[in-house]
């Protein structure tokens, strides 16, 4: 494993998340109840920075454009893009791109940082 500093530890307050670019590449950190947690920062459906207003629940982000749900742990993705106000909008919305899980990293405090893997 290789750790690169992602923010200090203390920028990071529980109930948080931040997008952040680390060896170039954008992330989602966040602290939950469940403890930190290391994401690719964009939506898997249309790109949408999910650090921008994701809500994270039951182990999950919600991603606030169409309502597209990954599950924390392992990046798996629950929902497709339901978009719950007019569904055939949603259903089509989500035909438009091919559906993929979100990439997740181990990510760790360490010595006043929150760290991540990016392997
Ligand atoms: S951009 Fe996230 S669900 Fe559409």
């Amino acid at each position: 494993m290789v750790w690169h500093n992602a923010m200090k530890a203390t920028k990071l307050k529980d109930g948080k998340k931040k997008m952040v670019t680390v060896k170039r590449r954008m992330l989602m950190v966040g602290r939950s109840a469940d403890g930190l947690f290391a994401t690719e920062a964009l939506c898997r459906h249309m790109r949408w920075p999910l650090a921008w207003g994701g809500k994270v629940e039951d182990g999950c982000v919600r991603c606030p454009l169409h309502q597209s749900t990954y599950r924390l742990e392992d990046g798996k993705m629950l929902e497709w893009s339901p978009f719950p106000l007019f569904p055939p909008y949603g259903k089509l919305l989500g035909a438009m791109v091919k559906k993929k899980d979100l990439k997740v990293f181990d990510v760790r405090e360490h010595e006043g940082y929150i760290q991540v893997d990016l392997v």
